[in-house]
């Protein structure tokens, strides 16, 4: 079973309604779960262990929320130590802007450039299809997401 740190990016409450579906439905597969609102560069190397996913909304012109900027931030200036680091990521755009999903694709980079290893493809969701992005999320944690968790924590 896996511990896993949700970092959130959220600017009217979508993605972080994303998070806690997704938070709930690890948790009941087994996995610890914590979601963090005001993720700090310290929260991506306190616990080793851990695996991260990113749940973050796109705002401005393919922008990260105000709540993920610093650590966006943080990342590219301090490079923390996550080689190794499983990752995944729920990118929620609308593809109705000429920036769809920028924001997360440049977390996700920034997260590879450093050495961390996603899981799958990322989630993008896409709020001009009028779907539920909570039931597409259920979706791909189940089907896509879960069965490539490792069997036994890494580290
Ligand atoms: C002012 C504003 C700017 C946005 N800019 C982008 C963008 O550049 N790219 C994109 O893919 N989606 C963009 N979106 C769409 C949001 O990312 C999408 O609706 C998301 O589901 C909102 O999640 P939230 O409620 O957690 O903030 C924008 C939405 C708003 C209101």
């Amino acid at each position: 079973m896996s511990q896993i740190q949700i970092l959130v990016g959220s600017v009217t409450g979508t993605a972080e309604g994303v998070a806690k579906v997704v938070a709930d439905a690890l948790e009941a597969d087994g996995h610890t779960t914590s979601i963090n609102t005001a993720a700090q560069v310290e929260d991506l190397v306190r616990a080793p262990e851990e695996i991260l996913l990113i749940c973050t909304a796109n705002t401005g012109s393919g922008d990260l929320p105000d709540n993920l900027q610093p650590l966006y931030h943080q990342i590219n200036r301090e490079f923390p130590a996550i080689a190794g680091r499983l990752y995944g990521i729920i990118n929620l755009g609308d593809s109705s802007y000429a920036t769809f999903g920028e924001a997360g694709q440049a977390l996700d980079e920034a997260l590879e450039d450093l050495g961390a290893k996603r899981l799958g493809e990322p989630l993008v969701l896409d709020a001009s299809t009028g779907e539920d992005p909570e039931v597409l999320a259920q979706h791909w944690l189940s089907e896509h997401w879960l069965p490539r968790l490792p069997e036994t924590p890494p580290l």
